[in-house]
């Protein structure tokens, strides 16, 4: 922890261009996702709507998305709302389903210049048939591009989505497809939405907040996790590169012994 605290006072002197330098970008995490939290909180501290939280959140996510892209970043996981959110005052829930699709219209451009390919998990067909319409668009017109994964956990549930693994697999057990013995946590994982996603790396929550809140339980499982105090709004370039320096300074072990690991 002081090691950790240590190194995050050092990089405090640094400009956000030396912090990049610092990055190693044979080491980045190949998957990171983002629970990007405290919007409501940051507008309440400055006596605005909620709604404008999150409509200062959704420049946040411009700026990281393109930061990650221009560091080689492999997968981006953004959580953006989750099955627990539809029971939000309904106005609130409305208003981000219409800032999804402004992010989307707004964002294809830079998709398309960045060589981002665009996903989805969760239940799309929850969502109203505008962003919907977006979303395809989005993925269609990105298919073809090789750069970053962008991908959005929109009414995403990391229960719902075992579950819903755990029916598709009972199925094709019934059917003959696949053997009971057979099953293994390789052909498990191909059933989840994140099935052609890289090994979830890293993890960030921001708001001080240190839960998982549903998010990704599956893919988890050997993640590293970094929580910042920072509300979503106010989180920055200079924080994102933070965290990802404190997790390419951290040991993985998978259950290993230091000593095993060697150097
Ligand atoms: C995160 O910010 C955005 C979504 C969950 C959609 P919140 O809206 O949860 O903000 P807080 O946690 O209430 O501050
Ligand atoms: C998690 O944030 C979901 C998203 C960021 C989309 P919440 O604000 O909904 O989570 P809780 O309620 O604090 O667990
Ligand atoms: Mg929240």
């Amino acid at each position: 922890m002081e090691h950790t605290l240590t190194r995050i006072k050092d990089h405090a002197d640094l400009t956000v261009a030396e912090l990049r330098t610092l990055v190693d970008p044979l080491r980045l995490p190949r998957h990171m996702a983002i629970i990007m939290d405290g919007n409501g909180r940051w507008a309440a501290k400055k006596g605005l709507p909620r709604i404008a939280g999150h409509k200062r959140g959704m420049e946040v996510v411009h700026e990281v998305v393109t930061a990650c892209a221009k560091l080689g970043v492999p997968a981006l996981t953004l959580y953006a709302f989750s099955t627990e959110n539809w029971k939000r005052p309904a106005p609130e829930v409305s208003f981000l389903m219409s800032l999804l699709t402004l992010y989307l219209r707004q964002e294809l451009s830079l998709m398309k210049r960045e060589n981002i390919r665009f996903s989805t998990i969760g239940l799309v067909e929850d969502l109203p048939s505008e962003a919907r319409a977006w979303i395809d668009k989005a993925k269609a017109e990105t298919a073809s591009n090789a750069g970053m994964v962008l991908d959005l956990a929109l009414s995403y549930g990391g229960r719902r989505e075992i579950i819903e693994a755990a029916k598709k697999i009972a199925a094709d057990m019934k059917s003959g497809k696949i053997e009971p013995s057979a099953l293994d946590e390789r052909t498990f994982s191909g059933y989840l939405d994140t099935r052609e996603m890289p090994e979830l790396d890293l993890v960030i929550r921001t708001s001080g907040e240190q839960r998982v809140s549903n998010f990704l339980l599956w893919q988890m499982a050997y993640a590293e996790l970094y929580f910042t105090e920072a509300l979503w709004p106010d989180f920055t370039e200079r924080d994102l590169l933070i965290a990802i320096l404190d997790y390419q300074g951290r040991q993985r072990r998978f259950g290993k012994t230091s000593e095993q690991l060697g150097s």
